[in-house]
């Protein structure tokens, strides 16, 4: 009843995960389609030995397969006709795609359509923000839009299949396959992944305009020790349930048709022949009725692994473990059969595998058009159209988080004389689309200086790289110095390229490469204000310039629109949103540094010497989790606890006056963390439940309720049992994991 009278008075509340997750037609029907499942049993009944291996074979058609490049080759081909290809990847363009099908579909015995998978990770030919910086916009409906554009792009092209979206926690920033994915935090990791599905797969996912999703990589990938790629991860089921696996299921939840089994191990088994992963938790546990594809010879790395002892044994151990399709490894072509007859592997294990297979393929439509309706016509008007572009333009600026602004440099005024641009990135077509940028075109960037340069016609722009990204010349950093002296302000481009993040891309220095802090501390030195500009696909070690430099925005790399989005927030046409999903170390040496970690016997405290810190450097990051500067200032205040005392079955709630305090419009994003104080294990010191935008006009405030179901406060407990513990818990509510207010409720039995 008071929980009731509360509600009544509040305007803004937030809604519980379990209504942001809702489920869409995917890989996990509560009821399966009689009728897809009856084809299903008709068509393996048909099938031979060699054609239901068939179908658990993908293969890929090339790098560089496309409209305008070259078509597979010949034993590929002869292999379509046999029926002993299930799946192709990385085949592009409605018109190779459409022959080869027909091979399929025409000249194959079982007649059975081909699977086209890509890597479609953050846009097709429409390149949108790499999956991190989209996380740092905490919108959902922008990444659900990302997605949507990316997938329909690329169904026009014939693709029916995302190997995305990469849902793996990174708590490491020198893993350079951060960039793929939404960074730190399990909550706001969920919420992007259950975005991602319903953009990539939309709520049906045999339209044609729809592409299948696939979450990976199952599991914990990004726990590899020392964040160097492909490494070994330790991790307890408890953090493995808790912190790594929630983003999968909120996938599975959302409908995700396949998920992809990683490349690492777990305490001592390869994710590809984890029997746990794949079939007690996946299967029994969640109840999972798509397929599972392997990383790309992930298979046959169960051999250096140390697990197999030859591509049979591997073969035998993924697919017993209840790994269904093979991604390149050629471990299940060669061998299956042969197992299949010395017993190693049933027939029924085989056939579980087909049926789930030929299942996504009849929940894509494929079995009613399996050219789903792509045509080069089709592809003609999707590909890059305006509305697209606008898109990724709008998605790129929500990304952008201001870190700094010291005496309100920002927003430029238009009518702003001289502005210097400098850097390697500022003029730079390349590197701002990121990693796994797939079918893009570089030529499609609008630069940072183009941006400018659009959006300040009546400034005298100068420019000059002043270094490269790597490397040890500072040969150009006197003329960048030069232009900075003529200059009102300074633009200041610098970070990373795009091949020093994602796959195999991992750095043991988060530093700024090559002799770009040099040219930042020569620029600085000219006493002109300066805007660092950063590019970049992690988290950065920024101590110097966060110290030094007046205002600072993180950019990631934002796709195609980076110039006009960037030019966007500099002159205020839009006011910063975007917040960071990772927490920024102060130097290197601190990672892993991340805001859900534990607090230990002997708490952090740099004036106590005998606790939990380093001698040289605080404990906390430079710029913390969820952190984001806007153009206005908001206050927090009156927090009262609707819900001082909660069973288990009910709700908590708390509400708070947001006031916006400053002299713009703004948006805040109002973020609710909980600490359960005592645990029967021991519980991370805060752990974020919910956010919210909030939009306020200067001085305008407004009450916002944050309501979450007390379930939301479950964790693993040493039997494995997910439950709420009866106890004393804090909130708190506040702009980042750092800050807020306090205040307490208690669960009761
Ligand atoms: C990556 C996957 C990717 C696959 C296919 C692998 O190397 O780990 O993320 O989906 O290649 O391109």
């Amino acid at each position: 009843m008071k929980l009731l009278l509360f509600a009544s008075v509040v305007s803004l509340v937030i809604l519980a995960p379990s209504a942001v997750f809702t489920q869409a037609a995917g890989g996990r029907n509560p009821a399966l389609s009689p009728a897809i499942e009856r084809s299903v049993d008709s068509i393996l009944a048909g099938l031979t030995l060699q054609e239901k291996i068939g179908q658990l074979v993908q293969y890929t058609g090339g790098w560089s397969t496309g409209p305008t490049g070259r078509s597979i080759n010949d034993e590929q081909r002869a292999f379509i006709k046999e029926g002993k290809t299930g799946s192709l990847l990385n085949v592009i363009g409605s018109s190779v795609t459409r022959e080869l099908q027909k091979i399929a579909v025409e000249e194959s015995r079982a007649k059975i359509p081909l699977l086209f998978g890509l890597d479609v990770i953050h846009g097709f030919k429409t390149t949108f923000p790499i999956p991190l910086a989209e996380a740092a916009t905490w919108d959902a409906d922008a990444v659900e839009l990302s997605a949507r554009v990316s997938a329909a792009e690329a169904a026009s092209s014939g693709v029916h299949w995302t190997f995305a979206p990469m849902v793996d926690i990174a708590r490491d920033p020198r893993w350079g396959r951060i960039a793929e994915g939404s960074g730190e935090d399990p909550y706001l990791g969920s919420v992007m992944a259950a975005a991602r599905v319903r953009g990539f797969q939309g709520r049906d996912l045999s339209n044609p305009t729809s592409i299948m999703a696939c979450a990976k990589h199952y599991a914990a990938y990004g726990g590899a020790e020392g964040g160097r790629d492909y490494n070994t991860v330790e991790v307890s089921e408890q953090t493995l349930r808790d912190v790594y696996l929630p983003p999968f299921k909120a996938a599975l939840d959302a409908g995700a048709g396949t998920f992809m089994a990683s490349f690492n191990e777990i305490n001592g088994v390869p994710s590809s022949g984890s029997r746990f992963l794949l079939t007690t938790i996946l299967r029994d546990e969640w109840g999972f009725d798509g397929f599972v594809v392997s990383d790309w010879n992930s298979i046959g790395e169960l051999i250096p692994h140390g697990y197999a002892a030859t591509p049979a044994h591997a073969a035998e151990l993924a697919i017993n473990a209840g790994l269904d399709m093979d991604m390149e490894s050629r471990c299940f072509r060669d061998n299956l059969q042969s197992l299949i007859e010395q017993g190693k592997v049933r027939t029924a294990t085989l056939d579980v595998a087909v049926r789930r297979i030929l299942r996504m393929k009849f929940r894509l439509g494929l079995f009613t058009d399996p050219y789903r309706a792509s045509t080069p016509e089709r592809e003609a008007k999707t590909l890059r159209s305006a509305a697209n572009v606008e898109a990724a333009r709008n998605v790129a600026r929500k990304a952008i988080v201001l870190l700094k602004n010291e005496g309100h440099l920002l927003p430029l005024s238009r009518t702003v004389k001289t502005i210097a641009v400098i850097g390697p990135l500022a003029e730079n077509h390349r590197d701002p689309v990121g990693t796994w940028a797939g079918p893009t075109d570089t030529n499609n960037v609008v630069t940072l200086l183009d941006g400018i340069r659009e959006a300040a016609p009546a400034s005298r722009v100068l420019f000059s790289p002043g270094c490269a990204i790597d490397g040890g010349d500072t040969a150009g950093i006197a003329a960048a110095v030069a232009i900075a002296r003529q200059a009102d302000v300074v633009l200041l481009a610098v970070g990373e390229s795009e091949d020093m993040s994602g796959e195999a891309c991992s750095r043991s220095s988060l530093e700024l490469p090559g002799r770009q802090a040099d040219l930042a501390r020569a620029v600085q030195a000219t006493g002109k204000p300066t805007v660092l500009v950063l590019m970049n696909g992690r988290p950065l070690a920024l101590s110097w310039e966060a110290a030094n430099l007046p205002a600072i925005l993180e950019t990631w790399f934002l796709g195609h629109e980076t110039g006009h989005a960037i030019a966007d927030v500099l002159f205020g046409a839009y006011a910063p949103t975007g917040r960071l999903p990772a927490s920024f170390p102060r130097v290197t040496g601190q990672v892993p540094v991340y805001y859900n970690h534990k607090n230990t016997g002997r708490p952090s405290d740099d004036s106590v010497h005998y606790t939990s810190r380093y001698l040289d450097v605080p404990s906390t990051p430079l710029y913390p989790f969820g952190f984001g500067l806007t153009y206005t200032s908001f206050s927090y205040g009156d927090l009262v606890v609707a819900s001082p005392r909660v069973r288990a079955t009910d709700s908590v709630s708390v509400r708070v006056t947001l006031k916006n305090t400053g002299t713009k419009e703004g948006e805040e994003v109002v973020q609710f963390y909980v600490r359960d104080e005592v645990g029967s294990l021991t519980r991370p010191v805060r752990e974020l439940k919910a956010f919210r935008r909030v939009r306020l006009k200067p001085g305008q405030s407004t009450p916002v309720t944050m309501t979450i179901p007390a379930t939301d406060l479950a964790f693993t407990g040493v039997d494995m049992r997910r439950r709420v513990e009866p106890g004393m818990f804090s909130l708190f509510v506040g702009p980042n994991a750092a800050e807020g207010l306090v205040g307490r409720f208690e669960v009761i039995e």
